[in-house]
């Protein structure tokens, strides 16, 4: 189960790691607020959690009998949206005399990889970039990763969602920002993407130049949507989504490219929702190594991944697992 924001996902999966089932009930009711208000989503997954968990029960042709161990996200996440699914997570597990392994969101993301027909074996880079994270990981071993570089500021997906905002467009914005960028020239305004970056203070050299910072993007595109003029910008709309996509694109792209070169790994796979976009996908592709990106409803926030990266975590017996508690930050992959 997997619950830390605003999708309501339940699956099953086997040993080997085929996914028999993959529910995700993504609550549309989100976006006329622009963004995810963190109650709403409690209430609704409270309402959805039993319909997402029987639907993947049915589509998977099995019954509770069958099930041999529970996994769920215990953070980060939103603590309310985490504490459903790990309060169903419990009881399902202690009626049923169940093993439960907890598992952290981003740890997970990593999971999704190990997926059939995917697969991936470590040692591999995996960069994991949604609305909530972004962050480089060195995959060593199937239960953790190294920590490369993470986000100063927003995530790359928040960097969509608010450009696409700016730009008049709805939430989520990264679909949006990316369908208007298709008529623009990604080259007709010069956003800071790439090259310049955040200092990455207090980190060693190995890790310098891996973390991201999207504030100044953001910032930039807020100061030239300014200086423009209504009729000016109707007419612009789309150079201005192609150039920040890039910025955006670049940004995360040098920061691969780099830890590659530091780490002398040839293989790179994408996680989280912004692993969708196309000039993000066509930028790593172009780079000198593997690229794999999971199938969508994988890469976007789904209860396979946690299922998946539970194989390889411990198992708690009831009813030690009953004391567990959500955490809302920070990442327990080692
Ligand atoms: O992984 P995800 O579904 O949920 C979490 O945030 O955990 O990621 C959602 C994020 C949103 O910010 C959304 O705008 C972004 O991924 N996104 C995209 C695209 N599709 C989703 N960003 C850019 N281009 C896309 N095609
Ligand atoms: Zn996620």
């Amino acid at each position: 189960m997997e619950t830390s924001c605003d999708d309501t996902c339940a699956a099953v999966i086997d040993r080997a790691g085929h996914v028999h089932a993959n529910v995700i009930s993504s609550q549309g009711v989100h976006d006329r607020y622009g963004g995810v208000v963190p109650e709403i989503a409690s209430r609704h997954h409270l309402e959805l959690i039993n319909l997402v968990l029987d639907q993947a029960l049915a589509e998977a042709q099995i019954g509770l009998d069958d099930l041999d161990l529970i996994a769920v996200t215990q953070g980060p996440g939103l603590v309310g949206a985490l504490l459903v699914g790990l309060s169903t997570a419990k009881a399902l597990a202690g009626a049923r005399g169940l093993d439960l392994t907890p598992v952290d969101h981003l740890q997970g993301h990593v999971a999704a990889c190990f997926l059939a027909p995917i697969a991936l074996e470590p040692p591999f880079l995996c960069l994991v970039a949604s609305g909530g994270h972004t962050l480089l990981g060195h995959v060593t071993e199937y239960a953790g990763m190294r920590i490369l570089g993470r986000t100063l500021d927003d995530a790359a997906g928040e960097a969509f969602d608010k450009g696409a905002r700016m730009l008049g467009l709805g939430y989520p914005g990264g679909p949006a920002l990316e369908r208007l960028a298709r008529a623009g020239d990604p080259t007709a305004f010069a956003f800071p993407g790439g090259a310049r970056g955040a200092p990455d203070a207090g980190q060693s050299s190995f890790a310098r130049g891996l973390d991201f910072s999207f504030s100044g993007l953001k910032t930039a595109l807020l100061y030239r949507l300014r200086e423009l003029s209504d009729s000016e910008l109707a007419r612009r709309r789309a150079d201005l989504a192609a150039s920040y996509q890039r910025a955006i694109a670049e940004a995360l792209t040098l920061r691969v490219e780099r830890a590659l070169a530091r780490t002398g790994l040839r293989r790179v796979a994408l996680g989280g929702g912004v692993a969708a976009n196309g000039v993000v996908r066509d930028r790593m592709g172009a780079l000198d190594a593997e690229v794999h990106v999971p199938a969508p409803e994988l890469c976007t926030d789904n209860a396979a991944m946690i299922a998946s990266a539970a194989r390889y975590l411990p198992r708690l017996a009831y009813p030690s697992y009953l004391g567990l508690d959500a955490y809302a930050t920070g990442e327990r992959a080692a």
